[in-house]
């Protein structure tokens, strides 16, 4: 495996950029828009694939990188459930496992910080945001913060995790890099309560100021996404009418997400699954049989799909349309789904 933990000095946000040494794909958590240019420079040197992009929570302190990283790479981008910020094209859930190539992380809702806050545990350490952190919690006094459930995100599931994981968080401002669940355990200054009501008390009375690019940081990040209209000018159709098209004999039908999201709801009767990392090379592969195609995609919630409408026509494939709103959409029109 590799792991490389990068700074931003600006915020002191940190940023992880994770890859399987086999395979070579990789995946970054909370990255920092001006930092895109390194992470890219360093993927390039390690020549690694970013695949995927996670933010833990929607950040106050900072503007995201996840959607220049997914259109400087075509990864996907990925929130928790909860999230209300639009750029996300893949909403993993409670205990839901992402994975690339041979390593696997596993979410964990943990709100408080924020209403739609997620940890990730991968073998030995976990990313745990900004629910806890290092010596201290993430302040619960905005974006829907609640102490109680910082509470229970941290003493019932973070300090759940053995003793000896190691505690990756997304900030720092004393220059701690990394700890453990047991030291937090003994020397968390704010975890050395007796009962959530004292800890929720701790927290009521931090009076922090606001943090400084609060009011730009959290309508940016909310906003990073490809809304309808947008979808629907890149060749997007409404569920009806792309339900209407399956039944053509000259089209053929791409689902673009992940495994795991497939086995989680189902997919449209006689699609292809075509992980959407890999559509690139999937078009450029089936140039020949594709060309006289009509081809369909769909994906979670239409973020993908847009995209590999823009990447078709870069190949030069005009007849390719694609779901507005994804499968969201498709099982709000009340269509049908298989297993
Ligand atoms: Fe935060």
């Amino acid at each position: 495996m590799l792991f490389r933990q990068l700074f931003d000095q600006t915020s002191s946000t940190y940023t992880y950029l994770l890859a399987s040494a086999k395979g070579r794909e990789a995946l970054i958590i909370d990255p920092v828009l001006e930092n895109v240019d390194r992470y890219i420079q360093l993927l390039t040197e390690l020549d690694l694939k970013l695949v995927k992009v996670i933010d833990t929570h929607i950040h106050a302190d900072h503007i995201s990188g996840i959607a220049e990283l997914r259109d400087r790479t075509n990864c996907v981008t990925i929130m928790g459930d909860k999230t209300p910020a639009d750029v996300v094209s893949m909403q993993i859930s409670d205990e839901e496992i992402i994975k690339i190539d041979d390593l696997e992380f596993r979410a964990l809702f943990t709100p408080g910080h924020t209403s739609e806050s997620f940890s990730f545990v991968m073998n030995d350490r976990v990313f745990t945001g900004d629910t806890l952190l290092i010596r201290g919690t993430g302040r619960t006094d905005f974006q829907n913060g609640d102490p109680q459930d910082s509470y229970n995100s941290i003493f019932n599931k973070l300090l759940k995790l053995p003793d000896e994981t190691l505690v990756y968080p997304a900030h720092d401002y004393k220059g701690d890099t990394v700890s453990t669940i047991l030291e937090e355990k003994k020397f968390n200054p704010r975890l050395q309560v007796k009962s959530a009501n004292e800890y929720i008390d701790i927290m009521n009375n931090l009076n922090l100021p606001d943090p400084k690019l609060m009011d730009v940081a959290i309508p940016n990040n909310l906003k990073l996404g490809i809304d309808f209209d947008k979808q629907k000018i890149n060749n997007g159709i409404e569920p009806e009418e792309f339900n209407g098209y399956l039944l053509d004999q000259d089209i053929i039908l791409i689902d673009l997400r992940e495994q795991n999201e497939l086995d989680k709801i189902g997919k449209i009767k006689n699609s292809t699954r075509v992980s959407f990392p890999e559509i690139n090379s999937y078009l450029n592969k089936n140039k020949n049989e594709l060309h006289n195609k009509k081809i369909l995609f769909y994906c979670a919630i239409g973020q993908r799909s847009t995209l590999a409408i823009q990447i078709s026509k870069s190949y030069r494939y005009n007849k390719c349309l694609h779901l507005i709103g994804g499968l969201k959409n498709w099982i709000h029109a009340g269509l049908d789904l298989v297993k």
